[in-house]
């Protein structure tokens, strides 16, 4: 049986640098799902589909294969063969992949690929409905979060470095109106799971929130 780690959050909580690490640390790979989401809104913006029209999303992400693979343990994201990991980092990108992952029919071809990835080995994955609807059963759940304001000066921040003029106040209200989509929307919204563990970064260094994952899934295999 594959060892695997059910991890939530909502956006900009650390969720992709901090699994990166606790995965890292545990030698298991990391299944970043909204790489998958964002991996289809991509594929779907360069064909011209409009993201809003959720028949012509559900018909299209039925029949496209995003699949996972990993360099060095780094995971790369295709789809139907083109990897397009070098541009779903946007913040376009996360509000097409917000948007296509309200549509049902999405949702489903992504958790089928999603499961069906960590049913061949050990992984930490992390998303929005990992813990409820991925892996309910993963030993392990957590629902990784930190404060508004702190979310938004992160993630400005990272931006500033990558020479975006982007002010604070436009990235807290991005990062407020995915949080809503992604917790309002009827299929699996985000929400804690009833056996998930909060962790709150809020006050955290990146290496104390490692340490403090490290430490309860250590208490779950003991
Ligand atoms: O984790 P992220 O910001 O890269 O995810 C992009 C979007 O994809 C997110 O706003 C909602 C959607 N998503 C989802 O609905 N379910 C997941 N398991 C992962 C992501």
């Amino acid at each position: 049986m594959p060892l695997n780690i059910a991890m939530d959050g909502p956006v900009g909580a650390g969720k992709s640098t901090i699994a990166d690490a606790v995965a890292s640390r545990l030698g298991i790979l990391h299944l970043d799902t909204g790489a998958m989401y964002r991996c289809a809104a991509v594929a779907a913006l360069k064909k011209g589909l409009d993201v809003n029209d959720q028949e012509a999303m559900e018909a299209f992400c039925e029949k496209l294969h995003v699949d996972v693979l990993y360099e060095n343990g780094s995971q790369r994201t295709l789809a139907d063969g083109m990897d397009l990991t070098g541009e779903i980092r946007t913040q376009e990108a996360g509000m097409a992949a917000s948007r296509i992952a309200t549509y049902p029919g999405v949702r489903r071809a992504m958790v089928r690929a999603q499961q069906q990835v960590a049913s061949r080995q050990s992984m930490l994955v992390d998303g929005r409905d990992i813990c409820t609807r991925v892996l309910p059963d993963a030993r392990v759940k957590i629902y990784l979060t930190a404060s508004d304001e702190v979310r938004a000066r992160r993630r400005w921040l990272q931006m500033q470095e990558k020479g975006s003029g982007e002010s604070f106040e436009s990235v807290l209200s991005a990062l407020r109106e995915r949080d809503r989509q992604d917790t309002e929307r009827e299929t699996d919204p985000l929400r804690i799971a009833e056996d998930a563990v909060v962790v709150d970064t809020s006050d955290m260094t990146f290496d104390e929130s490692v340490e403090t994952i490290l430490r309860l899934v250590e208490a779950a295999y003991d």
